[in-house]
């Protein structure tokens, strides 16, 4: 049976590195509050100038690398941070990979945009509309967030990863087996940028100042974000045929440790088959997991052979979770 299969990985993060004492400098907070309370210490920020093009096209350049191939026949960027409003980001990225021509498309699903990503690119490889896709969850949270809001902007950082995913089959290493994904619009209000958009515009009258920022209810995005992973995950490990003892390796979009240790419980999946690099890198949106894939093995934690579950959670609210067997692939830096 055609089946997306992950060929290649690549990641990328601003070489600028933010200190939970340099948050503390200008905020009230402490290192000892953000670490306790969602496990992050350095995150990597992009200076002014720099977009989500800049990050997507290195980790989507080192994704092709790691694939040995020299292109893709379409671009998906999930991104909550598009380079401009209109138009969509990936087509830019398509065309500075030398992919003219291509089909190139964002995806807006927030911190689940790289499970929906892969989803919608699996979808097109396996009912044959092209034969392979670079699918790069990208982000530059900085610059959406409020400098003075103590509540995000410890939590954040910026960054990319991609993958390459070709035509296989589904039974070879690598093959992205059955998606659960979802969404829940009684609840977009718990994780949103209130002004920009069609309903409360930029371009007419005065928008309150914090509406032009990130905004997240964070109690009960913590809730929902533990619920929601682990149900899609449960889903997700079903629908392979797997239980979850079978599982070796847990990508979990990486919002806060202590959602993670929450996940674990649910699961009854322990906790150090979880692949963790919030502690580096902060929550990076939609880079989040292909960043995380990239620490798991550069850091030979996640090894060829591993049954690998991903599963996503963001605003929208929307989640996601999908398996797969880790192919023998390297990085290219
Ligand atoms: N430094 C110090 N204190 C802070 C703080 C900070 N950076 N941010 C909030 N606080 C304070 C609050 O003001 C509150 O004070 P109060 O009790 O005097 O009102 C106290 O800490 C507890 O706030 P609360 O929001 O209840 O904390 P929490 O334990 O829920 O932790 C989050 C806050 C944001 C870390 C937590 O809710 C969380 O991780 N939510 C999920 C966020 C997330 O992962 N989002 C991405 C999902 S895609």
């Amino acid at each position: 049976m055609r089946a997306a299969v992950v060929a290649g990985l690549g990641a990328w993060l601003p070489p600028r590195v933010v200190t939970n004492d340099e948050l503390t400098a200008r905020l009230d907070t402490t290192d000892e509050w953000i670490r306790s309370r969602i496990g992050v210490v350095t995150r990597h920020v992009v200076e002014p100038g720099m977009a989500t093009s800049d990050l997507s096209v290195e980790a989507a350049r080192r994704a092709l690398r790691s694939a040995g191939v020299p292109g893709a026949g379409g671009v998906i960027l999930a991104t909550t941070t598009p380079d401009r409003p209109c138009p969509a980001t990936a087509p830019e990225i398509a065309s500075r990979l030398g992919l003219d021509g291509v089909p190139a498309f964002d995806i807006a699903a927030v911190c689940t945009g790289f499970v929906y990503g892969l989803g919608v690119g699996a979808g097109l490889i396996t009912s044959g509309i092209v034969d392979s896709l670079i699918v790069i969850g990208g982000d530059a949270y900085s610059t959406i967030l409020n400098p003075q809001d103590r509540t995000t902007s410890v939590i954040f950082g910026d960054g990319a990863g991609a993958v390459v995913l070709r035509a296989g089959s589904a039974d070879e290493p690598g093959a992205l087996g059955p998606f659960d994904l979802g969404s829940d619009g009684e609840l977009s209000d718990l994780i949103t940028v209130p002004a920009g958009g069609s309903r409360q515009r930029s371009s007419r009258g005065i928008v309150p100042h914090g509406d032009k920022f990130f905004q997240m209810e964070g109690r009960e995005v913590f809730a929902n974000a533990v619920a929601r992973m682990s149900a899609s995950s449960r889903n997700a490990i079903k629908r392979q045929g797997w239980v979850a003892s079978d599982v070796d390796r847990v990508i979990a979009h990486q919002a806060n440790t202590r959602i993670l240790d929450a996940v674990s419980a649910e699961l009854e999946v322990p906790r150090d088959k979880f692949i963790s690099n919030i502690t580096d890198v902060g929550n990076t949106s939609a880079a989040s997991i292909p960043l995380a894939l990239a620490h798991g093995v550069r850091s030979g934690e996640l090894q060829p052979g591993h049954k690998v579950l991903l599963t996503a959670f963001g605003g929208g609210l929307t989640w996601g979770a999908t398996t797969l067997t880790w192919p023998t692939l390297s990085l290219a830096e």
